[in-house]
C-alpha cells in the first residue's frame, strides 16, 4: 500500500484546483487531511471515481457505518458534524436510501422540466429587469442579483415557500458548505434549520398547496416511502439546497469563464458553439460540487493500490475529477467549448446520482442564453484575479460576481 503524506485540506477552499492535483499527485485514490484533524480518502480519478459510485461496499451513513463517530472519536467539535447530523439522502444507505428517493426521484423528469420552463424564463425575466434598473458604470454582483436569485427563486416556488422565509430557509444550506465555521457554529445550524423546516411542514400540514412540500407530505405515509419527520426535514433542506448552491455556482462559474474567454463567447453567438458546450464545459472545468462528503467503507477495500478499511470516510472529488489528465490530457485545465470530449462525473453516477439534473441544465441554458441577450456588452467590473472563491472545500462557486452590465462606458 502507498504512503504518502496527506494533503491538508484547505478549510477556506483558497484553489481547490491546485489542492486537488496536489491530491492526484499521492494518486487517484489518496488521503487527505480534512479540518480536525481527521484522516479520510479523496478519489480524483475519473475511472476509479465511476467504480466508487457504483460499489455498494460504499455507505454514505456515518451514523451506521464510520467507525470513529461510532466509537465517539468524532463528537459535536468535528468542524463538519453538519454532515454527519443531516438525516437525508446525503446520509442515507442500502434500502434506507431507496425509501428517502422514491418521494423525490420524479419531482425534476425532463418533461416536468419542461413545464417549468416558463416559470425559469420569468424568473430570469424579472431579475434581468431590476438589473437593468443599475447605471451601466455600477459595479454590479451578478452572483447576488441573478445567479442564486434565479434557482432559489424556482425551487422555492416549486416548494411553496413564502417570500419572507426564503432567506432564512436558504441560510442553512449556505452555512453547511461554509467550511471555515466552527464546529459549534455548524452544529448550531442543524438545530436552526432543523426547526425551520420542522415549523413550515407543520404549517403546510395545516395548509396544504400545489407544491412539492404537500405532495412530500402526501407521500410521507404513502406505501414503501415512509419517511420520519426527521427525515422530512432532511429531505426538505437538501432540496432547497441543491437547487439553489450548485446551480448558482453553475451560472456563475460559467459566466466568469465567458467574460475571461470572449472569443468562446464569439462562439456561441455566430452559431458555432451552443449554450450546452458552454454548460457541459463549465461542469467539467469548474465542478460545482467540488469534493463532497461522505461514504464510508462497510467492509475493507482494495481500490487502485490501495485498502480502504472498513469504517474510513471518503470524499469524492468532483472538481478534479473534470481535470482527469487520463481522459482530457494536457489541456484539462483550459476551458475550450470546442473541445470534443467533455466528459465528467459533476452530476454523480450510481444509485446516489443528481435528482435535479434536467431542472439544473435547463435553468443555466435559459439564465446564460436571457442575461447575454439582455446585456451583450457585459463586462467583469475588476481584473479576474480579484474575483475570489466561495470559502468553501465542499463546493465551488465564487464569492462575488462584479460585473458592469452594458460595457465600459
Ligand atoms: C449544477 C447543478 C447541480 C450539480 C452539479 C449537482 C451535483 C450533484 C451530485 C454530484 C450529486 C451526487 C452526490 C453523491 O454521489 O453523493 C447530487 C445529488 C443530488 N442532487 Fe444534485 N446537483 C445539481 C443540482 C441539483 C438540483 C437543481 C436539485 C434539485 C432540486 C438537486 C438535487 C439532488 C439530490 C436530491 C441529490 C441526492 C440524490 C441521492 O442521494 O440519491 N441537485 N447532485
Amino acid at each position: 500500500m502507498r504512503r504518502r503524506c496527506p494533503v491538508v485540506i484547505d478549510p477556506a477552499g483558497t484553489d481547490i484546483h491546485a489542492e486537488g492535483a496536489r491530491i492526484r499527485a499521492n494518486g487517484s485514490v489518496s488521503q487527505v487531511e480534512l479540518p480536525g484533524g481527521v484522516l479520510a480518502w479523496s478519489v480524483t480519478g475519473q475511472q476509479v471515481a465511476r467504480k466508487v459510485l457504483s460499489d455498494q461496499r460504499f455507505s454514505k451513513d456515518p451514523r451506521k457505518h464510520w467507525t470513529d463517530y461510532l466509537e465517539g472519536r468524532i463528537g459535536q467539535d468535528f468542524p463538519l458534524i453538519g454532515w454527519v447530523l443531516m438525516d437525508n439522502l446525503t446520509t442515507a444507505y442500502g434500502s434506507d436510501h431507496s425509501r428517502l428517493r422514491k418521494p423525490c426521484a420524479n419531482a425534476f423528469t425532463p418533461r416536468r422540466v419542461e413545464a417549468l420552463r416558463p416559470a425559469v424564463e420569468r424568473a430570469a425575466v424579472e431579475l434581468l429587469g431590476e438589473l437593468a434598473t443599475v447605471s451601466p458604470t455600477e459595479s454590479v454582483d451578478l452572483k447576488a442579483r441573478y445567479a442564486h436569485p434565479l434557482p432559489s427563486r424556482v425551487i422555492c416556488d416549486l416548494f411553496g415557500v413564502p417570500e419572507e422565509d426564503r432567506e432564512e430557509m436558504l441560510r442553512g444550506g449556505e452555512v453547511n458548505v461554509d467550511t471555515r465555521v466552527s464546529a459549534e457554529e455548524a452544529a448550531a445550524n442543524v438545530e436552526r434549520w432543523h426547526q425551520q423546516m420542522l415549523d413550515f411542514i407543520e404549517e403546510k400540514r395545516r395548509n396544504p398547496g400545489p407544491d412539492l412540500t404537500s405532495d412530500l407530505i402526501a407521500a410521507q405515509q404513502a406505501e414503501g416511502s415512509r419517511l420520519t419527520d426527521s427525515e422530512m426535514v432532511g429531505t426538505l433542506h437538501i432540496m432547497l439546497a441543491t437547487g439553489t448552491e450548485p446551480v448558482k455556482n453553475l451560472i456563475g462559474n460559467a459566466v466568469f469563464a465567458l467574460l475571461t474567454h470572449p472569443e468562446q463567447l464569439d462562439l456561441v453567438r455566430s452559431g458555432r458553439a451552443g449554450w450546452d458546450d458552454v454548460i457541459q464545459e463549465t461542469l467539467r472545468m469548474q465542478a460545482p460540487v467540488a469534493h463532497l462528503p461522505f461514504r464510508f467503507a462497510v467492509e475493507d477495500v482494495d481500490i487502485d493500490g490501495v485498502t480502504i478499511r472498513r469504517g474510513d470516510p471518503l470524499l469524492v472529488n468532483f472538481a478534479a475529477i473534470g481535470r482527469d489528465p487520463d481522459v482530457h490530457g494536457d489541456t484539462a485545465a483550459e476551458f475550450d467549448i470546442t473541445r470534443a470530449d467533455k466528459e465528467h462525473l459533476s452530476f454523480g453516477h450510481g444509485v446516489y446520482r443528481c435528482i435535479g439534473q434536467p431542472l439544473a441544465l435547463r435553468e443555466a441554458e435559459i439564465a446564460l442564453r436571457m442575461l447575454f441577450q439582455r446585456f451583450p456588452n457585459l463586462v467583469l467590473a475588476v481584473p479576474p484575479e480579484e474575483v475570489t472563491p466561495q470559502p468553501t472545500f465542499i463546493m465551488n462557486g465564487l464569492d462575488t460576481l462584479p460585473v458592469l452590465l452594458k460595457g465600459r462606458a
